[in-house]
């Protein structure tokens, strides 16, 4: 039979998500257009697996990388996160990819394997509610200092930077303000500084890349050491499984693979199969048709009376859209803004914004109060209540998330639909 991924090169990434590599090495593969779902716990293990050797001084001696996938059992490693796997690293460009069983499992492997006692994490000041959770509650109580800065002021980002830096963490578009972060000028701060205190590759820029997705952004493009992103939202794209990815250079792989099987956060072979099968073949066309109708809906929400302010990155008036249509690319090049939006209602009273997230709950068709994002469905929330409530009042003053403020992640209903029934919601406020 001929060797198909001969060719892959040749192909555009919508198409071989599609497709994936045509021959893998894990199974044959070659003609089921659909893959099995592996569903194996443990494996029988004969001599050929280990070399002859004997499983423990394998193991002991696995320092290449070209001895992996080998299947022993499913918390180590399983092949259909294999497939899923091979998938998410081509979409991101990077050279692996380690699934988990959710973003907050893969965001957590990549701080933790990478972090000891006394090293210290530098954060963009607005992140994901759990992220922040990690970095000002669980990460200090192993001794780990994390400080929490805007990345946007690139000289207070280079004085933080110390000799004990370990990690520059930060998202973008970010959650849930819809702002950005410049990766490349993070990466020059990061780099200038390594060479200032006179050492090399100590410290890794991560970036979360869920709200994007790579459709939208491929932050290792743009120097980013590594990306984790929660397959959850748009990746998986239709809301059924949890899990999450951590895509880089091939030499973090074993130290994550043995983090991922001592601490447990695996995702099922199912889950792994539905995002392999369903979601990121459609990925392409989904965001697509999700961000011409973000861009539709941002403007109508642009023009709105009762509406004081959208940040979507489509549009000319949002405050970094330089930044976006340097950084914000589709596979094929195209300014790609994304299919979320932020916006805040004109009123700070809690009765209208009550009477606003009231409405899209209990009356709007289209829209769903709803924490989540990326799915089918038009979802609203409101951060300051919802995803980021256990942030103190003060962190929120300083990340500037208002009351009033509403995340909108635009799903796969007409646009016209979506903006009838946002006119109806902004009626009631
Ligand atoms: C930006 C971002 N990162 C990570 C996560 C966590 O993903 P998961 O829910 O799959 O753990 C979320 C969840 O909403 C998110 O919005």
């Amino acid at each position: 039979m001929p060797d198909k991924a001969e060719h892959a090169d040749a192909y555009t990434k919508q198409s071989r998500l599609v497709h994936g590599d045509w021959k893998q090495a894990e199974l044959d593969y070659s003609h089921a257009l659909t893959p099995p779902i592996s569903s194996s716990v443990t494996y029988s293990m004969d001599s050929s697996v280990f070399g002859g050797k004997r499983p423990l001084e394998f193991l002991m001696e696995l320092d290449d990388l070209s001895k992996l996938p080998f299947y022993i059992y499913a918390r180590f490693d399983d092949p259909t996160w294999s497939l899923l796997e091979h998938k998410v690293a081509l979409a991101e460009g990077g050279e692996t990819a380690l699934v988990f069983g959710s973003g907050m499992a893969a965001i957590t492997a990549a701080l933790m394997a990478n972090l000891s006692a006394g090293d210290e994490v530098l954060y963009h000041h607005v992140l994901y509610g759990n992220t922040h959770g990690l970095m000002t509650g669980r990460l200090p109580r192993f001794g780990i200092k994390t400080l929490s800065l805007d990345f946007n002021d690139q000289q207070a980002l280079a004085g933080a930077i110390s000799e004990k830096t370990r990690i520059v963490y930060l998202e973008t578009p970010v959650n849930p303000l819809v702002n950005l972060v410049d990766i490349a000028a993070v990466r020059k701060v990061v780099d200038d500084a390594e060479k200032r205190l006179g050492q090399s590759g100590q410290i890794q820029v991560i970036v979360d890349n869920t709200f994007p997705t790579p459709f939208c952004q491929r932050p290792i493009e743009h120097g980013a050491d590594m990306l984790v992103c929660s397959l959850t939202k748009a990746m998986g794209g239709f809301g059924v499984d949890l899990a999450g990815a951590i895509v880089g250079r091939k030499d973090i792989r074993l130290g994550l693979v043995m983090f991922r099987e001592e601490t447990g956060g695996v995702l099922s072979p199912k889950a792994a199969w539905n995002v392999v099968t369903f979601g990121l073949p459609t990925l392409s066309v989904r965001m697509r048709a999700m961000q011409a109708s973000a861009l539709e809906i941002a403007r109508f929400l642009d023009d709105h009376p009762k509406v004081r302010k959208v940040n979507y990155p489509g549009l000319e008036s949002h405050p970094q859209h330089s930044i976006a249509r340097k950084q914000m690319r589709d596979f094929k090049g195209n300014f790609a803004p994304g299919s979320m939006l932020y916006f805040e209602l004109d009123t700070d009273d809690d009765r209208a914004i009550e009477r606003f997230t009231g409405h899209v709950g209990d009356n709007a068709y289209c829209l769903s109060l709803a924490v989540s994002l990326g799915h089918t469905s038009t979802l609203v929330e409101n951060p300051y209540n919802m995803t980021h409530m256990l942030m103190s009042e003060e962190d929120k003053e300083v990340m500037g998330l208002k009351r009033s403020g509403m995340r909108l992640s635009v799903g796969l209903e007409d646009a016209g639909d979506i903006i009838t029934d946002l006119k109806e919601c902004l009626a009631r406020i």
